[in-house]
């Protein structure tokens, strides 16, 4: 069985899957996981999110790279991967490239419902019939996972998915946001309605979710999915040239990517990452981040002094 240092120093390196097959390596270094808090149920806290680049990968004729990021994902040990109807070609690429390896199964998959106009209402039979959309893309009969994206008229579309968790054709169901000016929309619908999950934007230099909307969702026991974990890769351009501290050893952070994860999942109202990635190294990389030890809140602050002082 390798070691953590060795599973490091051969995930890094392309003969990682020629001397211990993923399936050891997985075994060797299982993922953290966190509870679902309305269920109880443990998944991996990192995933793999489909907008921005991997959409962009998808888009294209080979598709090979996300065939692989799927693999590598699923191979490490991770489940759950994050997509929507607007993201491009990315949901009906994954549903065919899932089939296709076999791992449809194994994979904890989260899609998101919006047929509102921006601030405006949804037709009701639209987003069935974009639901219906998503479960012919994704090729399953259950979904782990539908949220309402951006708060898109969440009576109606949120009402809608009740009624699909109540027949058990979704698993669970919840809300999504990446803007602070429907913080305090989604603040009332986290008081007042039944989610298992948000998913919202943090990163270490975007932290206004610390404030109530964390705190919030600990209290009310809602699953919380970060998007936007890397600020759409501007955090590693802010710290280009620079190296991680000495003591990012004690948090087993080898990269600035692992430092940034490492951050978000620090938080103990986090339940899952879910960066975007084309790239399969990348996506081994990110994995790396549920592997280890995690920053307590003193070292968390410490993370935050530290990159503030060396990013541009
Ligand atoms: N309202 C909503 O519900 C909402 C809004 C936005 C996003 N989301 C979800 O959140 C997910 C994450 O957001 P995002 O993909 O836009 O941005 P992100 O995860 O913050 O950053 C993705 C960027 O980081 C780069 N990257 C990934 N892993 C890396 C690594 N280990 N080292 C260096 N660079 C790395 C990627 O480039 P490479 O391709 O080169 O790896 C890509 O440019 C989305 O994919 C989507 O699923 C939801």
């Amino acid at each position: 069985m390798p070691s953590r240092r060795e599973w490091i120093a051969l995930t890094t390196g392309a003969s990682a899957a020629l001397a211990f097959g993923p399936s050891l390596l997985a075994q060797a270094t299982p993922l953290i996981r966190r509870t679902i808090p309305s269920s109880g149920e443990a998944i991996p806290v990192v995933g793999l999110g489909s907008a921005a680049t991997f959409a962009q990968a998808a888009r294209g004729e080979d598709v090979s790279a996300i065939r692989e990021i799927l693999k590598t994902l699923v191979d490490l040990g991770g489940t759950v991967f994050d997509t929507a109807p607007s993201y491009g070609a990315s949901e009906e690429v994954a549903g065919s490239l899932a089939a296709e390896l076999g791992i449809g199964a194994r994979l904890f998959w989260a899609t998101k419902v919006n047929v509102a106009a921006r601030g405006g209402t949804a037709d009701r039979t639209a987003a069935m019939a974009q639901i219906d959309a998503s479960f012919a893309k994704a090729r399953r009969k259950t979904i782990d996972l539908i949220q309402v994206h951006n708060l898109g008229d969440v009576p109606t579309q949120l009402g809608l998915l009740k009624d699909l968790k109540r027949q058990g054709r979704i698993r669970y169901l919840g809300v999504t946001t990446t803007f602070d000016a429907q913080y305090g929309e989604l603040e009332s619908i986290m008081n007042n309605e039944p989610l298992d999950f948000i998913e919202i934007d943090y990163s270490i230099a975007n932290r206004n979710v610390e404030d109530v909307i964390l705190p919030l969702a600990l209290k009310r026991k809602i699953g919380v999915i970060v998007a936007l974990p890397f600020g759409r890769a501007s955090l590693f351009s802010r710290v280009a040239g620079k190296a991680l501290p000495e003591w990012a050893r004690e948090i087993d952070a080898t990269t600035w990517a692992q430092y940034f994860l490492k951050y978000l999942i620090g938080h103990p109202a986090v339940t899952v990452v879910i960066p975007g990635t084309s790239k399969p190294a990348n996506m081994r990389d990110n994995l790396g981040a549920a592997m280890g030890r995690l920053p307590d809140e003193a070292t968390r602050q410490r993370m935050v002094e530290y990159f503030t002082a060396v990013a541009n």
